[in-house]
């Protein structure tokens, strides 16, 4: 287990995460890493730790660069126990080391997760010198929890970012210029619209902050680090964090006996027959954390059910409970769905969408039994003439 150097003093201590599939409902398809940095200098500093089961991996990474016995400073931008994990294995170490966090957040967060350190609590404009390096923090509150910070470096132009600019990628580069730009991407895009998402008004503050600092390498505590395409995550960023959409659309759905599927189709027809890119669902098949990385994008949003004991599908109302909770603003929306008796499902799935704020651009596409290729024709007509 060797650690990557990324400056001349500065070096990944970290560990790859090539298993993981599943990050708290969210499906890391691609694994995922816990970036950790080690500092030498007068002042020993460790940037973030690991998941805890990774634990060993980083103590050992440490001791190929140094005895972690005299590490004097851990600083921790995040409680999540993703990062935070391993600081009890640290402090066992070098139990006098310092642990540097938000006042008064990152300290609550960890007393209340490992107990009483000796933690040195920091306000955003604080700074720490340990040698040739100072540390600058910068408080960052809901991205992605109340206590999180980021680090910046002056004199490297390194901004230690934590979750804000993550990727669940696993990789054996550790920088974007050695992995496919257009994965990394996508990988940040779900991850924004999976984790950061219901934070962008937070998120937009603590870019505005970052916009302003001079930046060669944006390190954060997922995925890769970026250094040539730095100028590709801010643009994105600067997107996504606006809550901007684009003029795509999503149909979503799940059916029992191929009626609501072929209900959903005549949608998807109506969206192409108006040129506007659209794509399809089908929640047996899709995870919702896949949707929710083209909703981020997306101003058009079709949702359809079937009726099964009086209800939605539980499949569709577990996306839409997943879809209220991550508060995408400002969609078009509207509702669809078969029925054989009863029919409650569709009224339900445009009630939902009502509560998550949306413009309902169309009442609610209830149809009973199997639709014939005439009421079809005439969904695909009803939503075209909406659009
Ligand atoms: Fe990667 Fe919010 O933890």
């Amino acid at each position: 287990m060797k650690p990557a150097q990324i400056r001349k003093d500065i070096y990944w201590v970290g560990a790859i995460d090539w298993s993981l599939r599943n990050f708290h409902g969210y499906t890391t398809s691609r694994g995922s890493t816990y970036n950790a940095f080690l500092v030498m200098d007068e002042k020993i500093t460790l940037i973030d730790t690991v998941k805890n089961n990774f634990k060993e991996e980083m103590i050992e990474r440490i001791s190929r660069i140094v005895d972690p016995a005299k590490i004097d400073y851990v600083i921790s931008n995040h409680v999540e126990p993703d990062h935070s994990g391993s600081i009890p294995e640290v402090m066992k170490y070098c139990p006098n080391a310092k642990i540097v966090t938000s006042a008064p957040q990152g300290v609550k967060g960890l007393k209340a997760h490992y107990g009483d350190y000796n933690y040195m609590p920091v306000k955003g404009g604080d700074s720490l010198n340990i040698g040739k390096h100072t540390f600058q923090f910068v408080q960052t509150p809901m991205v992605h929890w109340p206590d999180n910070m980021v680090t910046y470096c002056p004199e490297e132009k390194i901004l230690f970012s934590n979750d804000a600019f993550g990727q669940h990628f696993a990789s054996s580069g550790r920088f974007d210029i050695e992995e496919d730009l257009s994965i990394i991407l996508e990988e940040a895009q779900k991850y924004y619209a999976n984790i950061v998402m219901p934070y962008s008004q937070q998120a937009a503050g603590a870019y505005e902050v970052v916009k302003t600092l001079d930046i060669d390498m944006i390190a954060p505590s997922h995925g890769i680090i970026w250094t040539k395409n730095i100028p590709d995550i801010l643009d994105k960023y600067a997107q996504w964090t606006s809550g901007k959409v684009e003029e795509k659309a999503i149909v979503v759905f799940d059916s029992m006996w191929h009626s609501t599927e072929r209900m959903a189709n005549a949608v998807v027809q109506g969206f192409i027959d108006k040129k506007i890119p659209v794509k399809f669902y089908d929640l047996k098949e899709n995870h919702r954390s896949d949707i929710i990385t083209e909703v981020l994008t997306s101003k058009y949003i079709a949702v359809g059910s079937p009726t099964l004991n009086n209800n939605m599908l539980p499949t569709v109302a577990a996306f839409l409970v997943y879809l209220k909770g991550l508060t995408p603003k400002d969609r078009k929306a509207f509702a669809f769905g078969s029925y054989g008796w009863g029919g409650q499902s569709i009224a339900q799935v445009e009630e939902q969408l009502k509560e998550c704020g949306y413009d309902i651009i169309l009442d609610k596409i209830r149809l009973q039994y199997f639709p014939t290729q005439q009421q079809l024709d005439e969904i695909t007509e009803k939503v075209a003439a909406a659009l």
